[in-house]
């Protein structure tokens, strides 16, 4: 598998206060400012799984790329387990990732829950976003579509997470990937609590909107929960947040 990561001489591999400050360089500044971006898309793998969802995600380019490159290149790092994403939609970036670990780590699974009606109830003290909005899903179609292409680690879980995500997480194995993707503060509160107890030492902790200008109450999730409450400190900040779990206290794996 050809490694095509930039090579950072100048910055130490040890972690600090919770995190890899090298891995956290490699991908963001790799694409920021690099040529990662351009390696990713010439890529085979990346150029499949996104053919697959081609037409199905909002999930923004560089931050698909940055997941590419944590499936790709890193996710090993936290051992054998299973994916979780939080906000399906129209399940185009469930299928990119189910794609993508299918190649690469065959026995891992992964979980993509939503309403498939649209959002929740939200609070316009502190969401942009209303209740319905992403409600147009044909969730028949798309299993279809999933199972079509082969897609049988993909399992589309339909329901409010407060309603789903116990019974989902109760039956999977360590949680090396969440993919936090819902807008909404008390979605994206609830999925983090739930959570992350069950995630795999070193898992990834990805939050696809809190660093959106849409999204502030992702933005809050992030500054109240995971940072002055929990006191972690992130892996990368751009192009979104991504957080290690449990490698400020690591423990027996
Ligand atoms: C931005 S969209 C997800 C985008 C998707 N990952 C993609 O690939 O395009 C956010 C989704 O979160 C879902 N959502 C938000 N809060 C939810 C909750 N409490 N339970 C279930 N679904 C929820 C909405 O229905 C919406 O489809």
């Amino acid at each position: 598998m050809k490694n095509y990561l930039p090579v950072l001489d100048n910055i130490s591999h040890d972690l600090r206060n919770g995190r890899s400050i090298y891995d956290g360089y490699v991908r963001g500044w790799g694409i920021q400012f690099g040529d990662l971006r351009e390696q990713v898309r010439k890529d085979p793998l990346y150029k499949k799984a996104l053919a697959l969802s081609s037409g199905r995600t909002v999930v923004s380019e560089d931050n698909r790329i940055n997941l590419f490159l944590i499936l790709r290149f890193f996710l090993d790092q936290a051992g054998a387990g299973d994916i979780i994403e939080f906000g399906s939609y129209r399940g185009g970036n469930a299928i990119f990732l189910a794609h993508i670990v299918a190649q690469l780590y065959p026995g891992t699974r992964v979980y993509s829950l939503d309403t498939f009606a649209g959002m929740p109830a939200t609070n316009s003290d502190i969401d942009a976003h209303q209740q319905g909005d992403f409600g147009e899903v044909d969730l028949t179609e798309l299993r279809q579509f999933a199972d079509a292409n082969g897609l049988d680690n993909l399992e589309f879980v339909q329901g409010l997470f407060q309603d789903t995500a116990p019974g989902v997480l109760g039956r999977t194995k360590n949680i090396v990937l969440a993919h936090i993707d819902c807008d909404i503060f008390s979605s994206v509160a609830y999925s983090y609590e739930i959570v992350k107890a069950h995630m795999a030492l070193g898992g990834y902790l990805v939050f696809d909107d809190a660093t959106v200008s849409s999204c502030l109450g992702a933005t809050e999730v992030v500054e109240s929960m995971l940072i002055r409450r929990d006191g972690l400190n992130s892996e990368q900040i751009s192009p979104q947040f991504v957080f290690r779990a449990g490698l400020n206290h690591p423990g027996p794996r």
